[in-house]
């Protein structure tokens, strides 16, 4: 059975599709869920699936301290599922091709250290953007630049307000996160 590892900062509605698309299956499953806020709600999310959540402080994400944790759990795949810090050189180092990430918008539009979540929605709205989309990608050591593995686009002409933009965008997530997910740990 494959272990999938998934860092997540905030509501954790991705984590959660995650966790339940691979909760019966015969391949992989999500072993554990680590953030960076203890008050985030993925941590509620993971463990009404019986996942454990960790929580770590920006010290411990540095010195090392959560490195030994993944290194412990032996991953075949770590996953950011809205993940909002620096990941660690090292966990990417021992880890190649092993470490994704998911953004809200078609990279290299709209990416980089900042841009998250509803600040990417309302960059596309204020541009004359007739799509935007999602990127998942491999994390290298700088934000939102690591090569592209998937990509899926949706139409937003009609949209006026940039959370209708984030419920199209986070539609497109749930539909195909699992799934490149599920390709990447069994190929
Ligand atoms: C997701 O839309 C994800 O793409 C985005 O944060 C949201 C988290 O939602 N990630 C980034 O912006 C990373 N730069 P969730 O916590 O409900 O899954």
């Amino acid at each position: 059975m494959k272990k999938i590892v998934i860092f997540a900062s905030g509501a954790g509605s991705n984590a959660e599709n995650i966790i339940a698309h691979f909760k019966n299956s015969n391949t992989a499953n999500v072993v554990a869920v680590l953030t960076n806020n203890a008050s985030a709600k993925v941590i509620e999310r993971a463990e009404n699936h019986g996942v454990s959540a960790f929580v770590f402080n920006k010290t411990e994400l540095s010195d090392g301290t959560v490195s030994q944790k993944i290194n412990a759990l032996q991953p075949d795949l770590i996953v950011l599922a809205g993940f909002l810090l620096m990941f660690p050189k090292e966990i990417i180092e021992n880890y190649p091709d092993k470490v994704i990430n998911i953004h809200p918008a078609l990279l290299p539009k709209y990416g980089g250290k900042g841009m998250y979540g509803m600040k990417v929605h309302q960059s596309v709205l204020e541009s004359d953007d007739s799509e935007t989309g999602i990127t998942i990608h491999y994390v290298n050591e700088k934000y939102d630049e690591g090569a592209v593995i998937f990509q899926a686009t949706t139409i937003v002409e009609d949209c006026t307000t940039a959370e209708e933009i984030a419920q199209k965008v986070h539609e497109l997530e749930y539909k195909h996160f699992p799934e490149v997910i599920e390709k990447l740990i069994t190929q």
